[in-house]
């Protein structure tokens, strides 16, 4: 075929007419095949991210990477979410306080468990996303500002699904605040632990003590909030600086994707828009990947093999948002995931079952028979022990897998490369090397992660 149409080339370079490449010349129905695609599944440009107020942004980069913020001062929000491994952890399921090392090579420390969910990257979650959280249990009806994606410009201001999101991980035990009992990286008793799970506003008290007994961050703060006396100043006002710093910073949409979406045909490859056809038809991704963001918008059960200590509720199980109150009906469903920039942020799924966007694509070309022979020796060592592959519960999620997903979807391996070359597509390169986020030192002193 190509070589047929080169011929013709040819001959019509010999008539003198313009004819660059035989790909411009024999894929004109391939984009306009996809741009159909696009606008069939809401697949508009994102649109800027609206400028943060850098003294918000400064202060917000300080906390972000700050141990302080953690009761035994030895995690920060930027160990499990961490430039070098794109804002997430490069680990299956996260480890909180008390675990040693950074990235893939983290470990638990003595008597500690893993957190039960994969970290997410933070990279694009000030876009307005209308759920939070795995099982989407942070909903975007807080009042924040529209998503960026339907406003050009929005106010300079903070998403207030972001900052609401920041008050929860200082609370949580196993993440930052740490067992009654712990004593921090000094041997000192680590006082926050000390509060009962109830007392949330004491324990974010604490730390605004902990915080503006130091020099540096009261300038932080006060440069911030200029109009606030420090005895004002609440955890509200960090956890607002840490959004502030994930929107400026960690906004990361100039993907070749992105390109393509605003008019710029030259900006995928022929196979990533081969594998875009498929994404957008036979592998039919996007029934459930759509929108803007390519997801966040909706639940289900994507047939993913049950990893870990599961919820507190149904141990070992992790039952998704089949947990909160009134949507039993979402049985191990998930959010479907937002996919800009997927390539760097392995492994994936709510527990991070597969190492590769590989493994990822071949489990949905056949998702039943993918959950009945799931390998787990494909996981990190120590979590090899932790996968539920016994019959009831691979019966129980497949039970419950969504209907998009019960029957084979026949991709042959080169089609099954196309959908994983298209996915790469969706990463913007400025993400690729964010280590310039780290700073050298925190206003604490205590160690950054590195
Ligand atoms: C011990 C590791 C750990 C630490 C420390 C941590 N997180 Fe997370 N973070 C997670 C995990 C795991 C999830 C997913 C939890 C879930 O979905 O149930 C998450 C989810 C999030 C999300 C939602 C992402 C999404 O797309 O749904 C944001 C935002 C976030 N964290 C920000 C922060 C901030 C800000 C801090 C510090 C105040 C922080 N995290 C500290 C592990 C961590
Ligand atoms: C029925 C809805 C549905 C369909 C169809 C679907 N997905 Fe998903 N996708 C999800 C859900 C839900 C998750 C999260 C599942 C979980 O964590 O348990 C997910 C997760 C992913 C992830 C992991 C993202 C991360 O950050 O961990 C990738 C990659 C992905 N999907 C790509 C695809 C591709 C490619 C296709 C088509 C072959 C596809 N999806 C079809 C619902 C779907």
């Amino acid at each position: 075929m190509v070589r047929l149409l080169e011929r013709i080339c040819f001959a019509l370079l010999l008539f003198g007419a313009a004819c660059e490449r035989s790909d411009t010349f024999a894929e004109p129905s391939l984009d306009a095949g996809l741009r159909q695609d696009l606008s069939r599944w809401g697949v508009i440009p994102i649109g800027p991210m609206a400028v943060q107020d850098p003294a918000l942004v400064d202060l917000g980069r300080a906390l972000m990477f700050d141990p302080i913020l953690s009761g035994n001062r030895d995690v920060a929000c930027a160990t499990c979410h961490h430039p070098a491994t794109h804002e997430a952890d490069g680990l299956s399921l996260a480890i909180g306080t008390g675990g040693s090392g950074l990235g893939p090579g983290r470990t638990l420390g003595p008597g500690r468990q893993f957190v039960p969910r994969n970290a997410p990257s933070l990279l694009n979650d000030g876009l307005g996303l209308f759920y939070l959280f795995w099982d989407g249990r942070l909903p975007n009806v807080l009042g924040g500002p529209p998503p960026s994606f339907l406003t050009a410009s929005v106010a300079p201001g903070v998403s207030n699904l972001l900052a609401t999101q920041a008050m929860l991980p200082v609370v949580n035990r196993q993440e930052m605040r740490g067992e009654p009992g712990d004593r921090d990286v000094f041997g000192a008793p680590n006082e926050l632990a000390q509060f009962a799970d109830s007392d949330s506003t004491a324990i974010r008290q604490a730390i605004m003590r902990r915080l503006l007994a130091i020099p540096e961050y009261v300038a932080k703060f006060t440069a911030a909030y200029p109009g606030t006396a420090a005895g004002q100043l609440r955890f509200e006002h960090a956890a607002t600086a840490l959004a502030a710093f994930q929107m400026q910073a960690l906004t990361k949409t100039d993907s070749p994707f992105d390109r393509y979406l605003s008019r710029d045909d030259a900006a995928l490859t022929t196979q990533q828009k081969r594998g875009g056809r498929l994404f957008f038809g036979k592998a039919q991704c996007s029934t459930c990947h759509n929108g803007p963001l390519l997801g966040a918008n909706g639940f289900a059960n994507a047939g993913v093999p049950q990893l870990g200590p599961g919820s507190p509720t149904t141990p070992p199980l992790d039952r998704g948002r089949a947990d909160l109150a009134n949507q039993q009906f979402y049985e191990f469903a998930f959010r479907v995931a937002p996919l800009r920039n997927v390539e760097l942020t392995a492994p994936y799924m709510h527990d991070g079952a597969f190492p590769t966007l590989e493994a990822v694509v071949r489990h949905y070309n056949d998702v039943p028979l993918a959950l009945q022979t799931y390998d787990p020796s494909q996981l990190a060592p120590a979590l090899r022990t932790a996968y539920h592959g016994d019959a009831a519960t691979v019966d129980s999620v497949a039970k419950s897998v969504d209907f998009r997903l019960r029957t084979p979807l026949h991709l042959t391996d080169g089609e099954m490369g196309d959908l994983v070359a298209f996915l790469k597509s969706l990463t913007d390169p400025s993400a690729r090397d964010l280590s310039a986020l780290v700073p050298a030192a925190v206003p604490s002193g205590l160690p950054v992660p590195r």
